[in-house]
């Protein structure tokens, strides 16, 4: 109740309004509800996938703004490829449609593109426009904007345990040394540090195979807002109240 009285009084939050020294480094978002989005309004699901380009792009040029330093988006699961063809299909030509519209720009703002995911399955058409832009901005050091692309956290974490076995049989390490580094430094997200903001939108309570290991500290925060309508002011709204969260980390 307290609360509920607390945030219809609190000012609605602007880039002024944020903290500049608590600005979360990684923020990774589950962006969900693109087909429930286009259902609601009478649309195709595709019309809903083609509208969360947009927003895509807001959060992006949000993020950068703010100073956040990686934005990690979770565009398709490795769970994903059991939607119908046509589906999939559409979804894996957004990539080579949201680069041709907005690479220069990313270019323009020093953002560096980055892809964490499995290339095997992708479409080439797909893979090629991932590529050209991720290497026409690694030498950017503004925002790394990092696709989760046919990712899937399972299968990062098997696949890391299964080459941390191969090294092992090789020789090359001590299984009764390793540490968490020597683990979290072969998993996709190697050397990115750990979200500390998760965002889901679209009303569902779930991680859904997305960074389980890199998400055991990060705050969490979900909305009822499909992707195609989430705004800078809900990004914004997301960033201010982790702001007042107090992160423990087991401590006190
Ligand atoms: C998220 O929206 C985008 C992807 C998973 C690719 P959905 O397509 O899952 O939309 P809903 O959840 O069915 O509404
Ligand atoms: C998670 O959304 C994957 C992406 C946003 C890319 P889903 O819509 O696939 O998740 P579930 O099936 O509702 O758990
Ligand atoms: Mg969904």
């Amino acid at each position: 109740m307290l609360d509920r009285i607390r945030s219809r009084f609190r000012r609605k939050p602007s880039v002024k309004t944020l903290s500049p020294d608590n600005i979360p480094q990684h923020v990774a978002i589950i962006m969900d509800g693109n087909g429930r989005w286009a259902k609601s309004r009478g649309l195709p699901r595709v019309a809903g996938h083609h509208s969360g380009m947009k927003a895509v792009k807001r959060v992006t040029m949000a993020a950068d703004r703010l100073g956040i330093k990686y934005l990690t988006l979770y565009a398709f699961s490795t769970e994903n490829w059991k939607r119908p063809k046509s589906e999939v299909d559409f979804l894996m030509k957004l990539p080579q449609e949201f680069l041709a519209i907005e690479l220069e720009e990313l270019i323009a703002n020093n953002v560096q593109v980055r892809m964490m995911g499995y290339k095997e399955g992708l479409p080439s058409h797909t893979l090629q426009a991932l590529e050209t832009a991720i290497e026409r901005t690694a030498g950017n050091t503004g925002l790394v904007l990092n696709f989760a692309l046919n990712y899937g956290s399972r299968k990062e974490m098997m696949d890391t345990v299964r080459q941390l076995c191969q090294e092992a049989a090789e020789g090359h390490l001590q299984p009764g040394g390793l540490t968490e580094a020597d683990f979290e430094a072969r998993l996709l997200s190697g050397g990115m540090p750990d979200p500390d903001l998760l965002i889901r939108t679209s009303g569902e309570l779930r991680i859904s195979n997305f960074m389980m290991w890199q998400l055991a500290y990060s705050e969490l925060w979900f909305t009822e807002v499909y992707w195609p309508e989430f705004s800078e002011e809900h990004f914004l709204e997301a960033v201010s109240e982790y702001q007042r969260r107090a992160r423990r980390y087991g401590g006190l």
